[in-house]
């Protein structure tokens, strides 16, 4: 069953049901103001940091579910009648509801007795602040009065302390309202220099800034007595919850259509000019008065939203793809390109499941974002890494996270999670092999953030690369840590205690539990490490780095395998994980998938061995499990992996992150029906016919489905905020289509279904576009490329040295 249908001329998924199992939302902006938002205008809107900075308030874990937003409602002043046109909260019965989500900007539309009324939200570029357009048109043969009242609730900005410290945030609430402005101004007279406001285009018939006036006692959004009765109390909060709410009125006859502009905006003004006049407690309006007026006016509004269109025109433009399979064109060329720029504005801070308030930037997790977004906003690559590579420790370990606006790494997290530091090897090699700027390796970078111990970032790298050689176990892997990839195989924790965190707590020395996933993970690292060296003429140290490469895949071979597919670590009494000879757990998809992605076992049968193991015991028709069997109890040796009942996250729940390692490697064995196949089975739009059993939306990954051993087998979550998003993107685009960014070139390799007569693809690299023609000719995967009609040897196509801007390549695959 569907709730809605994708409209790809539009890049937009259109929901036409308002109740969707869950609440399906989009992203506003995409540069330093923020906004999550649901299908009936649920979520909320922040400014840089999702904990420290809340613009409004959201109430998680709610019910109904999806509490807190954008809230419109109109009321029939004749009738008194009123309701909300994107359904939340009266949820009255509308008709023709659609809510269109599109790149960066969301649309919510009904129709009820007559009175058609569509909102459209989105966060002008290059602007700190929100707009709302709500149009609304008398499809009845009569005049209309009607009343609308938007609404929005003020978080007292930081979102933690808003909803756990209530003896001190009752009281501590201010608004001002000026010219039809409302203004909120809590903490501004103290230590913040921010403000947020809430202005509306046409004059207000009344205000209110008092939730409890607006609602009355003891109601909820769905019924508010201001609303009810018509009309708002222009009263002036003082402490309990801020809001800001504006009544207009309109008289609409047969056929009109009315606009009404709402902006929210976030302002700071420097601290020595805070007050106006100086000395008094009133905010300085003089910088924001003109930002206000500006995008009050629907003209600029509507010039704004052709801005954010053309923005994601161009941005999307860079990759895209024509095979003869709907999903896959839909997925690369809107939504799963879209989400991994979502995932790099967001880390994992704000979704439906992230609440904002948590993680700061994982370093393991944003690293491998790089991957999915590198080739849209390359100078913010650059940033991001060298703030990532800023938080690494002097050890070449790393801080595990760090906290957006310091950028500091985190301390109550520390390190030690041992597979962090080669995520940067790749990170900065994605970077590399997208842009060919090599400037990037000379940047000096401190470590820990630590004035004076700057050193170029090449050097970064050589840590992060002897980080893993100095720690190796007895068997002469790499010893886990705290954990690696899979946060969850805590081999070093032992916990007994309730509550305790898993990933923090450490009760053995660590000296013995081995990971063969960093393993495969270190030979890969290596093997680019020594590409980058070659690539800058060192070719000794190249040497060294294959040669300790080459030396880990021989110690992988030798006590990372298990007769049929790789092991997945030594506990920490040196017994096996992800062997025949355990209980449970006796297959791991991590260190299959790695290993083979990086080529180990590719000559000699057991890359093949270990995927065909993968197929058999881990593939569901839904996708590929983590684990089998599932843990059936807590196993104190094996940390929080155990925590969860069979078939839910990293307990044999199928992670959508490490599916696409599968992918690739059946792609370097040569399966093209089967990489494509695993891709099909996790994909978003693939999987759109079965919303009522996948759950969350169809548009954007989510980080797991439930797993065969759970009862809701096939049930998505955790949608949007995952390492799924870059992984899979990478997947399709560099090693199924095969269109490989690599140090020197563009590499046209296809793998892909024998029944695909060919693709075309346009990528713009480097400031050349290249214009891809694939042709299958035979049902190998043998390349023989021609450019601009001469054909040349090798894969892989350089950018043209002679001007040209554009090439024509041609592929044909036999
Ligand atoms: C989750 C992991 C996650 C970790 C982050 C765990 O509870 O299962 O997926 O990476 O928390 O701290
Ligand atoms: C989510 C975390 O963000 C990621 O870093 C980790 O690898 C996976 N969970 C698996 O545990």
């Amino acid at each position: 069953m569907k709730f809605g249908y994708f409209d790809d001329p539009n890049r937009e998924y259109v929901i036409t049901q308002p109740d969707t199992p869950l609440p399906w939302i989009n992203y506003l902006g995409c540069q330093a103001y923020f906004g999550i938002i649901s299908n009936t205008a649920g979520g909320y809107s922040f400014y840089r940091d999702a904990r420290l900075r809340r613009i409004s308030r959201y109430r998680y874990n709610n019910t109904p579910m999806d509490f807190g937003g954008r809230y419109i409602y109109l009321r029939d002043d004749d009738s008194t009648e009123f309701w909300s046109p994107s359904w939340q909260p009266t949820r009255t019965d509308l008709e023709n509801y659609s809510c269109r989500h599109g790149m960066g900007y969301t649309t919510i539309g009904s129709q009820y007795k007559g009175i058609e009324a569509s909102t459209r939200y989105f966060v002008p570029m290059d602007e700190n602040l929100e707009i709302w357009q709500l149009t609304v048109t008398n499809h009845r043969s009569t005049p209309a009065k009607i009343s609308s009242f938007a609404n929005i609730e003020f978080c007292l900005w930081d979102a933690q302390d808003d909803a756990t410290n209530f003896q001190r945030n009752f009281n501590t609430g201010q608004v001002e309202v000026e010219d039809g402005v409302i203004y909120h101004k809590t903490e501004y007279r103290e230590r913040r220099n921010h403000f947020a406001y809430f202005a509306c285009s046409e004059k207000d018939a009344s205000f209110e800034t008092q939730r409890e006036n607006f609602l009355g006692k003891y109601r909820s959004w769905d019924k508010p007595l201001a609303v009810e009765n018509g009309q708002l109390g222009n009263s002036i909060a003082h402490g309990w919850s801020p809001i800001g709410a504006h009544q207009v009125k309109l008289e609409l006859a047969p056929g009109e259509t009315r606009q009404i502009v709402f902006v929210l905006g976030y302002h700071e003004n420097p601290v020595a000019e805070k007050f106006d006049p100086p000395g008094s407690q009133t905010i300085n309006k003089k910088t924001v008065k003109p930002v206000i007026a500006k995008y009050l006016d629907a003209r600029q509004a509507d010039a704004s939203f052709a801005q954010l269109r053309q923005h994601w025109e161009s941005l999307l433009g860079i990759m895209q793809v024509n095979t003869p399979d709907i999903h896959t064109n839909r997925m690369v060329n809107i939504w799963n390109a879209y989400q991994c720029m979502v995932t790099f504005n967001m880390s994992r801070s704000a979704s439906f499941y992230e609440s904002g308030i948590g993680r700061g930037l994982g370093f393991r997790d944003s690293n491998q974002d790089l991957l999915g977004f590198v080739h849209m906003a390359p100078a913010r690559a650059r940033e991001r890494i060298l703030d990532l590579a800023a938080t690494q420790l002097p050890t070449g370990g790393a801080y595990h996270q760090y906290q957006p606006l310091t950028k500091r790494g985190n301390n109550d997290i520390g390190g030690g999670f041992n597979d962090d530091p080669q995520w940067l090897i790749i990170g900065v090699s994605s970077y590399l092999k997208e842009t060919g700027d090599f400037s990037i390796l000379d940047e000096p970078v401190a470590y820990d953030n630590e004035p004076g111990s700057e050193k170029p970032l090449y050097d970064h790298l050589l840590r992060s690369f002897n980080y893993t050689l100095e720690r190796l176990g007895p068997h002469g892997l790499p010893l886990i840590g705290r954990a690696d990839w899979n946060d969850c195989l805590n081999l070093n924790c032992f916990s007994d205690t309730p509550g305790q965190s898993f990933q923090t707590t450490t009760n053995k020395e660590g000296k013995v539990a081995e990971s063969v996933f960093i393993a495969g993970l270190f030979v890969y690292a290596g093997r680019e490490l020594a590409a980058i060296a070659s690539h800058r003429n060192l070719n000794a140290e190249a040497a060294t780095y294959l040669a300790e490469s080459a030396k880990m895949e021989k110690v992988t071979l030798e006590h990372g395998w298990d007769g049929e597919w790789f092991l997945r670590a030594y506990n920490d009494f040196g017994g096996k994980i992800g062997s025949k000879e355990c209980a449970e757990g006796k297959i791991f998809i991590e260190s299959n998938g790695f290993c083979t992605l990086a080529g180990i076992g590719l000559d000699d049968g057991k890359a093949a061995s270990a995927l065909a193991a993968v197929g058999e015991h881990l593939a569901t028709k839904h996708g590929i499990v983590v684990q089998q069997p599932a843990y059936t109890r807590y196993y104190i040796e094996m940390g929080e992996i155990s925590s969860y009942p069979p078939g839910y996250k990293e307990n044999a729940g199928i992670f959508c992150h490490v599916n696409p390692w599968v992918m690739i490697g059946e792609t370097r064995l040569g399966h093209g029906d089967l990489a494509h196949d695993y891709y099909s089975r996790i994909c978003p739009s693939a999987r759109e016919e079965i919303s009522e059993l996948h759950r969350c939306e169809p548009y954007a990954y989510a980080q797991m489905i439930a797993g065969k051993d759970a009862p809701t087998f096939g049930e998505a979550k955790n949608s949007w905020l995952t390492g799924t998003a870059a992984w899979n993107y990478y997947a399709i685009v560099q090693w199924i289509l095969g269109i490989r960014t690599t140090l020197g070139g563009l590499e046209i390799a296809p793998v892909v279904p024998k029944n695909w007569p060919g693709f075309t693809a346009s990528r713009t690299y480097r400031g050349v576009v290249y214009k891809i023609v694939v042709e299958r000719k035979g049902e190998g995967n043998s390349v023989a490329l021609a450019v601009d009609g001469v054909k040349i040897d090798g894969s892989v196509v350089p950018p043209p040295t002679d001007g040209r801007t554009e090439v024509a390549v041609h592929c044909t695959l036999s």
